[in-house]
């Protein structure tokens, strides 16, 4: 059949009706062939990435280095859930021996809860996570959502001073740590421990980020990627498909630039094409409501956190979250309705500073 139409060309309508549906029989094969080959590429492919389709960008080793045993995870699951808002909200810190000391950055980091603005109720839903046993005791004795997250052969429970080797594997186990928690299903506020917590943050998030982070320096455009400076030591992630991508992809990140903390690595990251590849929406918060030492929350009416940034060194930071405590029970202490009448200013930074400690 096939020989007669090709021999005879199109003078024949019939036959050349005859060689299309012919071929038509051939190229529906291939496109059934074809489709098969593809599914099963995209099928191997969103297998090998544990549920994941592949991105370009996104080729990077993609695995935890946390490892929690079967009953670490069940405690992890049984204090998020105890701690979660209503909308499955919790606020993280990760806490090391050095700032657990009684009379340091935890203490001074729960009295600010405690004398800020309608804040002691959000105690509820601070999960705090203990790099070293030391710390995990303290947390236990002065708060009730304690998670231990320690690393068999590795000590995080010293200072650990800005950039020291220490102090980085921390910084980027953190990161891992809050991708797991995404992973979970569980939105959170990120807390430094050196962030005094003045007024509840929530009502001044945007409706509209996945990923909100507040700035060592502010610019003024809460959409500029380029300009403003994000500090990582407060943060408000929600969880979803693309901020799991995101957590991923910037933990991944590291090794790509070794030797940098996550915030570096996230101002090198944050205009990648891939994260505009899959729609994260960023949002950087004002310095007015989350300041800091680099860029002060100047109008005691507006602020809601402040962060001890701009310091290097405990002793210095300790000194001056002690006079910031003090700043804001200064202005408490006027009656409500004259407060704005006095003029509230921040004494710090009085010890703090950048220069290293000699
Ligand atoms: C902290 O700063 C104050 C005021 O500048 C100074 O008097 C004090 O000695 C400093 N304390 C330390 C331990 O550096």
């Amino acid at each position: 059949m096939q020989q007669t139409c090709e021999n005879d060309g199109s003078e024949t309508p019939n036959l050349c009706h005859c060689i299309n549906s012919n071929h038509y029989n051939y190229l529906i094969a291939a496109v059934v062939l074809l489709l098969a080959s593809v599914s099963i590429v995209l099928l191997i492919s969103y297998d090998r990435n544990g549920g994941r389709f592949t991105s370009t960008a996104s080729l990077l080793p993609d695995r935890h280095d946390i490892y929690f045993s079967e009953s670490e995870h069940i405690l992890l699951d049984g204090v998020l859930k105890k701690a979660a808002m209503d909308d499955d909200t919790v606020i993280l810190t990760v806490l090391n021996a050095a700032w657990a000391k009684p009379g340091s950055v935890l203490d001074q980091f729960l009295e600010s809860f405690r004398i800020g603005d309608r804040t002691l109720r959000l105690l509820d839903h601070l999960v705090i996570v203990s790099m070293d046993i030391q710390a995990y005791n303290r947390c236990k004795s002065v708060h009730s959502n304690c998670v231990p997250l320690s690393t068999p052969g590795v000590d995080f429970s010293g200072q650990s001073d800005f950039m020291t080797n220490g102090y980085l594997k921390m910084m980027w186990k953190r990161i891992d740590l809050l991708w797991i928690v995404l992973q979970k299903g569980y939105n959170f506020i990120f807390t430094d421990t050196d962030v005094m917590w003045f007024r509840d943050p929530l009502p001044m998030f945007y409706k509209d980020g996945d990923f909100q982070i507040s700035c060592d320096y502010f610019r003024g455009n809460p959409l500029d990627i380029q300009n403003n400076l994000p500090n990582g030591g407060f943060n408000y992630v929600k969880s979803n498909r693309r901020t799991i991508e995101f957590y991923r992809f910037w933990y991944a990140s590291r090794l790509k630039y070794p030797g940098r903390n996550d915030q570096e690595v996230l101002n090198f990251i944050k205009a990648d094409p891939f994260i505009n590849g899959i729609g994260l929406k960023i949002r950087f918060l004002d310095t007015a409501y989350f300041g800091g030492l680099c860029e002060k929350s100047e109008d005691f009416q507006k602020v809601c956190t402040m962060h001890a940034n701009c310091c290097i060194g405990l002793s210095r930071k300790v000194l001056d979250l002690r006079t910031m405590l003090e700043d804001w029970k200064k202005f408490l202490s006027f009656a409500p309705n004259i407060r704005n009448l006095h003029s509230s200013f921040w004494s710090v930074p009085k010890n703090c500073s950048m220069q290293p400690i000699i």
